[in-house]
């Protein structure tokens, strides 16, 4: 079956087969025949605080403004992390931004924060039933240069703050220029520092423990991932 659709999806260009997968999984939800082929059995994980049923999530990027989370969650995830989302709405870089690999099993990903914008991620969240642990994962906007970026990442972590589970603040892009300079040690005890802070404010305004995690890019070297966890 998979070898089946996989030659179909193949056909079309990498994005296309993107939406159109999710429009199926949408209208097969709807129609209840999408649901995971047997209940994944529990494996309770405890992370960061919260009790994931099982310990494999969804990670960002797929449903970047969190339109399936219904749809997704009938696959048995244990959790499912939703955006990156920015405050306002953004187009991405131009296509062609994905590049299929099918030699290595891999995908190049250069779409660059599209997104349709911090307030439309909450809607569908809020219109949402699913109540199981769901991440919010935020960033700032392409032209919100590095010295602001703060403010960016300070206005979603406010809005999100009372429907997420946890909250992943995502400075791990190579799409969106400059943006992995925010990991540098120098910079990011500052940044992060403000955002510790906004959060403890909100935990206490909300009556509401939410844990924040960094998303950090995956090829750093020893030295600056010793770094940033300083
Ligand atoms: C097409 C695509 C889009 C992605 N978009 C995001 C994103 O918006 N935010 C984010 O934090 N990570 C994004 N990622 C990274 C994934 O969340 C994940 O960290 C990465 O794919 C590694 O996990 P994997 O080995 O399971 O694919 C994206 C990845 C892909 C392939």
């Amino acid at each position: 079956m998979y070898l089946l659709l996989r030659k179909l999806l193949f056909a079309l260009e990498a994005e296309r087969a993107h939406r159109l997968t999710l429009a199926l999984l949408e209208a097969g939800a709807r129609f209840g025949v999408v649901r995971a082929p047997r209940r994944p059995p529990p494996l309770v994980t405890a992370l960061a605080g919260l009790e994931l049923p099982n310990p494999v999530g969804l990670a960002a990027g797929l449903d970047k403004d969190g339109r399936h989370i219904d749809a997704l969650a009938r696959l048995g995830f244990g959790f499912i992390e939703i955006g990156t989302t920015t405050p306002r709405a953004q187009a991405g870089n131009p296509r062609p931004r994905m590049f299929r690999l099918p030699e290595h099993s891999a995908i190049i990903n250069r779409l660059g924060f599209n997104n349709a914008g911090v307030n439309a991620l909450i809607a569908n969240v809020e219109r949402s039933r699913w109540r199981g642990v769901l991440g919010i994962n935020i960033g700032k906007n392409r032209d919100t240069p590095n010295e602001r970026a703060v403010q960016d990442y300070l206005y979603c972590l406010e809005r999100v703050f009372p429907l997420a589970s946890y909250i992943t603040v995502n400075i791990s892009s190579p799409n969106t220029q400059g943006l992995r300079d925010l990991q540098q040690e120098s910079h990011l005890r500052r940044f992060i520092e403000i955002l510790r802070e906004r959060q403890e404010q909100l935990a206490s305004q909300h009556r509401l423990t939410v844990p924040m995690l960094v998303k950090i890019a995956p090829d750093l070297d020893e030295g600056a991932m010793d770094g940033i966890a300083r």
